[in-house]
């Protein structure tokens, strides 16, 4: 999907495959490398259906790996000669480490609200889609207000993706999500549906269905996320930033990026991995 947006980005000025293709690539390779670590972090145990890397060949050996691939990404940038892009690739990888580090340090608190998450998704997530649309708008000439725009639908995007993922952490089918479910309630990240639900007439049964999280596999939080209204509620706001995506997405100019980022910000909602 990023690699796909900074394509899609660049058709909006002068597309050039050379140019372009290393771009989306280096976006790849280091989205691939905040993978490695995140699941280290999160000591997860498949990643698209597979081992992860951490479990396979154990967490030294991931975290070199990870730094191996980041240094890969820089390399293929650098080979442009792009110091603009090598500065908003480091500024990328420094938002989405200092959102990590906020969610780790909001870990098992249960007063931790919505705009405290939205902040923490704006970075871990967002940061990068939006990066990604800019890049390939920056690269094919786009002037500063396309970028901009582009920018900000990227932005809304990734909102919504991260708020689909942690949905789907609770309701997907750990088969087609290829990644274990329940894994950030157990790990003590609450996202959306678990604020929400800490918020309404639920919280009490909220709180214990945390506490016994580990007995029970997480069916009582499941429970509660779903009878408090607060999964309806996170898809509620999923459905707004989408919203928002369409209307930026209303004023770019007609053409094939218009209608490929179209398609995408339709897909969002419907995501089943
Ligand atoms: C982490 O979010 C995303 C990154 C910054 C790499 P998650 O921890 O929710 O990602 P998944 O669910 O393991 O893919
Ligand atoms: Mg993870
Ligand atoms: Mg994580
Ligand atoms: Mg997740």
């Amino acid at each position: 999907m990023r690699p796909a947006l900074v394509i899609i980005g660049s058709t909006f000025g002068d597309y050039k495959t050379e140019t372009v293709i290393p771009l989306a690539t280096s976006i790849e390779i280091m989205h691939m490398a905040t993978l490695i670590h995140d699941d280290i972090v999160d000591d997860a145990e498949t990643r698209r259906g597979i081992k992860t890397m951490q479990s396979a060949l154990g967490k030294n050996t991931a975290v070199y790996c990870g730094d191996f691939l980041f240094t890969r990404a820089f390399m293929l940038v650098a080979d442009m000669a792009e110091v603009d892009m090598l500065k908003d690739l480091s500024k990328a990888i420094a938002y989405i480490c200092d959102s990590e580090i906020d969610q780790n340090e909001q870990k098992f608190d249960q007063t931790v609200d919505v705009r405290k998450y939205l902040k923490r998704i704006g970075g871990k997530t967002a940061a990068l889609f939006a990066l990604s649309l800019a890049m390939g708008a920056h690269k094919a000439g786009c002037d500063k207000k396309l970028t901009s725009k582009l920018t900000n639908i990227g932005k809304n995007i990734g909102m919504a993706f991260q708020i689909v993922d942690d949905i789907l952490d609770f309701t997907g089918n750990e088969k087609t999500v290829g990644k274990p479910l329940l894994s950030d309630a157990k790990q003590g990240i609450y996202t959306l549906p678990v604020i929400y639900s800490l918020q309404g007439s639920y919280k009490e049964e909220t709180m214990k269905a945390i506490e016994m999280i580990d007995e029970d596999s997480g069916e009582s939080l499941l429970e509660c996320v779903i009878k408090s209204g607060g999964l309806e509620r996170t898809k509620g706001l999923a459905r707004k930033f989408i919203k928002k995506a369409l209307k930026i997405k209303d004023s770019l100019p007609d053409g094939y990026g218009k209608d490929a980022i179209t398609s995408i910000i339709e897909k969002q909602l419907e995501r089943k991995f």
